[in-house]
């Protein structure tokens, strides 16, 4: 088995005023390639800072973050932006797309950096069809249900294809026969590209159709 994601005793403290608060105290795990690993644990508990981390948006404290053979916690900025772009897809809860950019522009955005060969438009659609929305190409996320605002973000998220994909409560905002959908979408795409998916969740019903389940609590795997 191949470790696509290793985390080595990652602390996280900020500062409020005159206190350090320690968000993140000692986090250990790996994931092999091709695993699908659900992150669960109460309001508070980390989950979100620990992804922002992995995903290379936020700087660990101490200890050690490697994707895919490369220790990302310290990379420069620029190294570390680059890294991002060819390795790491985020989904998040609020889908964050771009409400003035239709469906197609909001997939090619991660394409956007130096480096890419101009075939990527072709890309974008492929992977809209591959989400089942190549009818909706042209549409913006306000003219798209939440479902099919989730599955452009997901297409965005694998547009690169990237080893490593982050979710952030990806179903959070989804009713429940759509979020299975959404699993069903995640599980196939693992299939056919090996892809890795660290999510987390509040829902045991995900959680039940990952490979296993993390359970975080005051900043720690228990
Ligand atoms: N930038 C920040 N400033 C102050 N507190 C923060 C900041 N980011 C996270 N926290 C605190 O860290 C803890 C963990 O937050 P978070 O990672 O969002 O947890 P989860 O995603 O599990 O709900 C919470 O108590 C939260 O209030
Ligand atoms: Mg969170």
């Amino acid at each position: 088995m191949t470790v696509a994601l290793s985390v080595q005793s990652v602390c996280k403290s900020i500062s409020l005023r005159r206190e350090s608060i320690e968000i993140l105290r000692g986090v250990t795990f790996e994931l092999d390639r091709g695993e699908m690993v659900a992150l669960m644990g109460p309001s508070g508990s980390g989950k979100s800072t620990l992804l922002g981390i992995v995903a290379g948006l936020d700087r660990p404290t101490s200890g050690q973050v490697t994707v895919a053979g490369t220790e990302i916690g310290y990379l420069p900025e620029r190294a570390l932006a680059s890294f991002r772009a060819d390795n790491v897809g985020m989904v998040f809860q609020a889908y964050n797309l771009i409400p003035t950019l239709t469906a197609l522009e909001n997939v090619q955005l991660p394409l956007l950096v130096p480096g890419r060969d101009s075939r990527d438009g072709e890309r974008a659609q492929r992977v809209l069809e591959e989400v089942g929305l190549g009818h909706r190409l042209g549409h913006r996320p306000a003219q798209l249900s939440g479902g099919e605002q989730q599955r452009v973000a997901v297409a965005r998220a694998l547009v690169s294809e990237p080893p490593l994909i982050i979710a952030d409560e990806p179903t959070g905002n989804l009713d429940s026969d759509t979020g299975n959908a959404l699993i069903d979408l995640l599980l196939d795409l693992r299939a056919r590209h090996h892809t890795t998916i660290l999510l987390a969740t509040h829902n045991s019903a995900v959680a039940e159709r990952s490979d296993r389940t993390l359970h975080m609590r005051d900043g720690r795997i228990q």
